[in-house]
């Protein structure tokens, strides 16, 4: 492997990791890339490098990372154009969803509203295939590059791309853009499903404390997938984790701080200060085993956790 050294780029050391979790460790180095050849760069001098996106569905262990971790900060990786009359959006993967979904609305393009409320950067958001009751993500995406392991800039069309719930098969890319194809309409009725995505998050999740969004992904009913496919017949984890008597569940009892299962929604765990990640993948474990042991369910994380592998 060429050592990080050669790249002629600014690596900086022991560098913090925003993740909205609010707590984990450091990288050891990161990267910002100016450029998709910088990005390529990177890849071949280190092809099992790390991405960070918004750090909204991240938790870094308390030790931090030894891979080189890029960060899509630069302003050429986070910079959009956007067609009002074709619906045509070009994304660098470092822009940021939230500013991107509320220019779209502002120009009138439908397809992104539905997100409303759902940090992240879009190269972070396609890779998960973001989403919830109101959308996902993949339905509006028309093409993805990215730079490949083997480092060879690619280009992928939707129909290459594997989506399904919450994931892409795009683990493996590091999306540089993204293509998508937005429908024009009516600015004021796309702007009042935006309001109404926003006031179902506000009534029904925890806004105030720090937290990475849902922790576990849906689960589908037993047996349900091999009948009808994977078209959605999935139970809310959250109601399941609520129902297992999860809610409020605490690493620190009496002496406040740590990490909680939200009293307001169940597939939310947030933090308190002082709260290590470590907590958070304890309460994760306890959560998952209570939910097990009263419905056979097996809980499969949505969050990443990504954790020192030397
Ligand atoms: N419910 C409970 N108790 C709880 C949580 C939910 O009884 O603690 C019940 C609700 O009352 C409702 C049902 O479960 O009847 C579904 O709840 P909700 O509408 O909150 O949806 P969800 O399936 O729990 C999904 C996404 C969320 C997304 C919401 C709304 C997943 C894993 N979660 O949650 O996404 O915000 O729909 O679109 O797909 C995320 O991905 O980070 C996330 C939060």
């Amino acid at each position: 492997m060429v050592a990080t050294s050669t790249l002629d780029m600014h690596i900086e050391t022991d560098a913090p990791l925003p993740t909205w979790f609010g707590i984990g460790g450091v990288a050891d180095r990161l990267a910002r890339p100016r450029s998709l050849g910088e990005v390529v760069r990177c890849v071949q001098s280190e092809p099992d490098l790390r991405v960070l996106g918004d750090g909204a569905n991240l938790l870094v262990d308390d030790d931090g990372i030894g891979e080189l971790v890029l960060a899509l900060t630069d302003a050429a990786m986070t910079s959009y154009t956007i067609n009002g009359a074709t619906g045509a959006v070009t994304a660098m993967a470092g822009a940021n969803l939230p500013r991107l979904i509320n220019e779209t609305v502002r120009t009138g393009l439908a397809g992104l509203e539905g997100l409303a409320g759902i940090p992240a950067t879009v190269g972070g958001a396609v890779v998960m295939n973001a989403g919830g009751a109101f959308g996902q993500i993949a339905d509006a995406v028309a093409r993805v590059r990215g730079v490949d392991r083997a480092g060879n800039v690619v280009t992928l069309e939707r129909r290459e791309i594997d989506f399904g719930y919450r994931r892409s098969g795009l683990n493996d890319l590091v999306i540089t853009s993204v293509e998508l194809a937005l429908v024009p309409d009516d600015r004021e009725k796309i702007r009042a499903r935006q309001k109404d995505v926003m006031a179902y998050k506000k009534r029904s999740q925890p806004m105030a404390e720090p937290s990475a969004g849902c922790v576990f992904k849906n689960p589908t009913l037993a047996g349900a997938i091999d009948r009808i496919g994977d078209a959605g017949a999935r139970v809310s984890a959250g109601m399941l984790i609520d129902l297992a008597g999860c809610k409020g569940l605490r690493t620190r009892g009496g002496e406040g701080g740590g990490a909680e299962v939200s009293p307001v929604h169940g597939n939310f765990i947030v933090t308190h200060p002082g709260a290590l990640a470590r907590e958070v993948i304890d309460l994760m474990g306890e959560v998952k085993r209570r939910v097990f042991d009263r419905f056979g369910v097996e809980l499969e994380p949505e969050v990443v956790v990504w954790r020192r592998s030397s």
